[in-house]
């Protein structure tokens, strides 16, 4: 039985162009997946905390050395983790805010790089622990960044998915949302008609 973790990560909760791009892929995923598990996290309802000097101190402190406040640290980390190592397919709504990512996405991707947990240091350099999942990316943006050195979102968030072992990512974007009327609905067009291919190559390999 398949496992989809949906991350919403826009301020606007599902009414979030990205978590909206999410959500028709994953409406797609549910039909063909009826037996499949769904969890969302969306972090304008519950956000990820900063990481802190305490945070990373409970993170390398060893188990049998925590303290009662450092293991609730290392437990909310854990439950993270978990869900995302039980998940066959990640769906991830991406908005662009001022240049970059949402704050409490880098807060996420601060609580699940866990030396040991989620990749370990090697001769050869890191590797990940996290492997075998699918990872679909729905990004929303005002303007237009795809394919340009502008656009700072997509090989981040790349390069840090394959540190966790996460290689087999697609992204799909709907630029252009805050350029003209005209822009936005040709832009969420041509991002619709490509998850509904996405979904339909899901449903062919269900
Ligand atoms: C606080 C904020 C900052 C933004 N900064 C940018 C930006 O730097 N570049 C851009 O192209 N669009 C920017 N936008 C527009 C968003 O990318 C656009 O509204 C997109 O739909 C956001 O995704 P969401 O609807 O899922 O939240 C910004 C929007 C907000 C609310």
């Amino acid at each position: 039985m398949t496992t989809l973790l949906q991350i919403n990560t826009s301020i606007f909760s599902d009414g979030g162009q990205s978590s909206r791009l999410a959500e028709r892929f994953v409406a797609a995923w549910r039909e063909s997946n009826p037996g499949g598990t769904l969890i969302v996290r969306d972090f304008a309802k519950e956000p990820v905390p900063h990481i802190d000097a305490g945070r990373f101190g409970a993170f390398l402190a060893k188990p049998a050395e925590r303290t009662s406040e450092q293991q609730v640290v290392v437990d909310y980390s854990d439950a993270l983790i978990d869900e995302l190592k039980r998940a066959d397919v990640i769906v991830l709504g991406l908005p662009m805010y001022n240049f970059g990512l949402p704050s409490t996405l880098k807060a996420y991707f601060d609580h699940v790089a866990r030396v040991g947990v989620t990749f370990r240091y090697t001769e050869k350099g890191p590797v990940g622990l996290v492997t075998g999942k699918k990872v679909y990316v729905f990004a929303a943006r005002g303007g237009l960044y795809a394919g340009t050195p502008r656009d700072t979102q997509t090989q981040y968030v790349r390069d840090f998915l394959a540190f966790l072992g996460m290689n087999d990512v697609e992204f799909v974007y709907a630029e252009g949302l805050a350029v003209s009327e005209t822009a936005k609905h040709q832009g969420i067009a041509r991002a619709y008609a490509q998850i509904d291919r996405l979904a339909g190559r899901e449903v062919a390999l269900a």
